[in-house]
């Protein structure tokens, strides 16, 4: 395990012990001030990289970044890794390679970040589609599920033309009723999948990404000190 910490300490005229935090991954704003074992604990025990699963439209991207912000970690968008490594935009993918084309790039980049990477990883939707990839990721790293109903992903992703899984065969917005057909088949193929998930947090649009970020630190802690 590598530390991700620098301390010093100072022996003062009383003979007390000081700590000061010099470099960690843990944003003071956040914790405060307070440089505690506890906090060390949780540094020393925290893998270097960080999964976020959960359905297109579940805030992965926004929460990832909130969460890479506070930890001072880099952060990644699986789909923006997808485009770099096709060197085309996602709906591009789907529309010459169809998407078990796109499902290959999809794996491939994935493989590539979880050897790699180290940080904040915003998955793809459908990123988890096999026991395999499961395992793999909760190997290498945590893996953490932003579950969101239904419902609220159909607010926030419909007339979304970006996300090909949301068109018709030609290409146009499906409609309301086979939209949501379509999506609750999805989702619940998915599930098994994000429900392995280490760590669960709700995001059903009733917080603000803020405490939502506030909320995973606080459940990433209690597992790295359990751990
Ligand atoms: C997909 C979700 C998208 C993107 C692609 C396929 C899916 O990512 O990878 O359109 O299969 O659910 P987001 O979850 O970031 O929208």
């Amino acid at each position: 395990m590598l530390y991700r910490y620098k301390i010093k300490i100072k022996k003062t005229e009383s003979g007390q012990l000081k700590y000061q935090l010099i470099t960690s991954y843990i944003n003071p704003n956040i914790i405060g001030n307070v440089f505690s074992s506890v906090y060390m604990t949780m540094i020393s025990n925290l893998p270097d990289i960080i999964f976020l699963c959960g359905f297109m439209g579940s805030g992965k991207s926004t929460i990832g970044r909130g969460l890479a912000d506070s930890l001072e970690w880099p952060f990644l968008d699986l789909d923006d890794k997808i485009e770099e490594i096709a060197g085309q935009e996602i709906p591009e993918i789907f529309e010459r390679e169809g998407e078990a084309g796109f499902r290959t790039i999809e794996r491939r980049a994935l493989l590539e970040v979880a050897r790699k990477f180290k940080g904040v990883v915003a998955l793809g939707g459908g990123s988890l589609q096999s026991q395999h990839m499961v395992d793999h990721l909760k190997l290498k790293g945590l893996l953490i599920f932003l579950e969101t109903p239904i419902s609220v992903i159909l607010g926030r992703v419909s007339g979304d033309e970006n996300r090909p899984l949301l068109l018709d065969k030609r290409g146009n917005p499906k409609n309301k009723k086979v939209l949501e057909q379509d999506l609750q088949a999805l989702y619940d193929e998915r599930l098994p999948f994000y429900k392995q998930a280490v760590i669960n947090v709700a995001n059903d649009g009733s917080k603000s990404p803020e405490q939502i970020v506030e909320i995973l630190l606080k459940k990433i802690r209690n597992h790295v000190e359990d751990y």
